[in-house]
């Protein structure tokens, strides 16, 4: 399999590849890659001739320092698991921060029309910005046909395809279907530091996301979101930060239900430092 280290070496054989002809896919990512992450190349070598993946640690989207340096980092794992997938039609890109960034990394500021002030955005700061910032720079590297995100960072994939349309990337962005573990926990990097006490709860917040759900269609927003409340504050191993019901296409918190929109339900949850997301459609 292709490992590439810097992006002129990248860029010049992705144009060789799309000079003969060939489409290509990309998978973006921060490493410590799982069976989710597989879902997502799969369905790119599915849909195109190559797939890309990066593996990079972005540290502009981290507002938390002591969670950067945390973050799990498996970059001979990951590989080792990627060529297991496909030899001969994956290349990894394994930039350093310089080769992104120079020698300065920091964020460009952006407007996705709001979409980046709820949930994530109001709390972690600058976080859409950081996210906004690499995939945009990833995107003028790669070049992709088309890219695949999952969509347990549903956020995240609602901004990233304002960020398309407002910059006109030529690129179709694939959202993915949420991968989750037998138990329900949605797949994560993050659920490789969970202590064995944590990881035997945490299946907990989709359980409640999901009996929020069936509630959701008798009962009002405000009556789930207080009923969500409550299982947590039941629950001492988690903390819960957020849960907000809200429209999936401003991701604006739902104020009176109307038939004519699409509601998803957000979630994030403190299981010691660990910090877990979660999300699930309503109707
Ligand atoms: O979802 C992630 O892993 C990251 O936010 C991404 C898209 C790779 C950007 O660093």
């Amino acid at each position: 399999m292709k490992r590439f280290l810097n992006k002129i070496d990248l860029s010049q054989h992705i144009d060789a590849l799309k000079s003969k002809g060939n489409s290509i896919g990309f998978v973006p990512t921060m490493g410590a890659l799982h069976e989710g992450h597989v879902s997502l190349v799969t369905k790119g070598l599915n849909e195109n001739d190559f797939v890309v993946v990066s593996i990079f640690v972005n540290p502009t989207q981290f507002d938390n320092p002591e969670d950067l340096v945390k973050y799990p980092r498996s970059v001979a794992a990951d590989i080792a698991l990627l060529s297991n997938v496909s030899d001969a039609h994956i290349l990894v890109y394994t930039p350093s921060v310089e080769d992104i960034y120079g020698d300065q990394a920091v964020s460009q500021s952006f407007n996705f029309d709001g979409l980046e002030h709820e949930m994530e955005g109001a709390f972690r700061k600058g976080h859409f910005d950081g996210v906004g910032t690499i995939v945009k720079r990833l995107f003028e590297i790669v070049k992709p046909d088309r890219a695949y995100f999952g969509e347990k960072d549903f956020q995240q994939l609602q901004i990233i395809n304002k960020l398309v349309e407002l910059h006109h990337m030529p690129v179709e962005v694939i959202g993915c279907v949420i991968h989750r573990s037998e138990d329900g926990l949605a797949m994560s990097s993050r659920n490789a530091r969970l202590t064995p006490e944590h990881r035997t709860i945490a299946p907990f917040i989709y359980k409640t996301i999901n009996t929020a759900k069936v509630r959701f269609g008798t009962e009002s927003a405000q009556i789930v979101t207080e009923w969500v409340n409550e299982q947590f504050k039941k629950e001492s191993l988690l903390e819960l930060e957020y849960f907000i019901i809200a429209d999936e296409t401003t991701l604006k918190p739902v104020k009176e239900k109307s038939t004519e929109k699409t509601y998803r339900a957000f979630i994030a949850v403190y299981a010691g430092d660990i910090r877990l997301i979660d999300n699930i459609a309503l109707n």
